[in-house]
């Protein structure tokens, strides 16, 4: 095994300056999600990972998708009885990271979720493709299955039932948007020495502070 104590890189790629970075988190954000999308180098430049804290006070963390993102905040679509929707239910903050490493960048944000409307969950469910939209109904996230035949079976019958007709979003399956309050952009600097440039809400303005890396 490669010793994990024994890997370095030195980080070179850009900078970040208070006198260059956009005037609000939204631009900068498309700036670079721009720049990740654009490079094939950035696997999934829309994956980000979510922490949530239930009503245990423990922490859990796992990766989504962005499927969307304005001035309202970051929009991921879920199972709304999964254990990251029971968490939210309980306690409706979190955070969320891209480590977009090719480009030694980092986001971070965090702040309040809200469920999206009904009707912005059903017009994204309505683009998914067929096959996504089938596993939505036979997967009741985050609960024990015996077996991975299991949800074949439940599959293959969902799609014995939806044959030729639209499938309609489930009940329990649609999107959060996590307003954030704080975005933070890092990027790696030579010698560790890297910059962090956070839009802070204060507020109704929003503040930009540069923090010790
Ligand atoms: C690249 C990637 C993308 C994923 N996208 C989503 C997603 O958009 N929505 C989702 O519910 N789970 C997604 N998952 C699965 C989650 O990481 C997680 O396993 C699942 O949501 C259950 O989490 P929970 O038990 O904490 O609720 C993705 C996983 C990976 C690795």
């Amino acid at each position: 095994m490669t010793e994990p104590a024994g890997m370095r890189r030195t980080y070179h790629r850009g900078q970040l300056d208070e006198s260059l970075v956009s005037r609000t988190w939204l631009e900068q954000f498309h700036l670079w999600f721009h720049d990740a999308t654009a490079d094939p180098a950035v696997v999934e430049a829309n994956a980000m990972q979510v922490a949530t804290v239930g009503a245990d006070c423990r922490p859990s963390v796992r990766t989504v998708l962005l499927k969307g993102v304005d001035e309202r905040g970051l929009v991921f679509y879920t199972n709304y009885e999964s254990a990251k929707a029971r968490d939210l239910a309980a306690n409706p903050y979190a955070a969320v990271v891209f480590a977009w490493l090719a480009h030694e960048r980092q986001v971070r944000a965090s702040g309040a979720v809200q469920r999206v409307d009904r009707a912005e969950t059903e017009a994204y469910f309505a683009t998914r493709p067929r096959g996504s939209q089938l596993s939505a109904w036979a997967s009741a996230q985050s609960s024990i299955v015996s077996s991975r035949a299991v949800l074949e079976r439940t599959l293959a019958d969902l799609e014995a039932r939806y044959t030729g007709v639209d499938i309609p979003a489930p009940p329990n399956w649609g999107g959060y948007r996590l307003a954030p309050d704080t975005v933070e952009f890092w990027q790696g600097r030579a010698d560790r020495l890297h910059d962090r440039l956070r839009y802070r809400r204060a507020g109704e303005r929003w503040v930009l502070e540069r923090l010790a890396p």
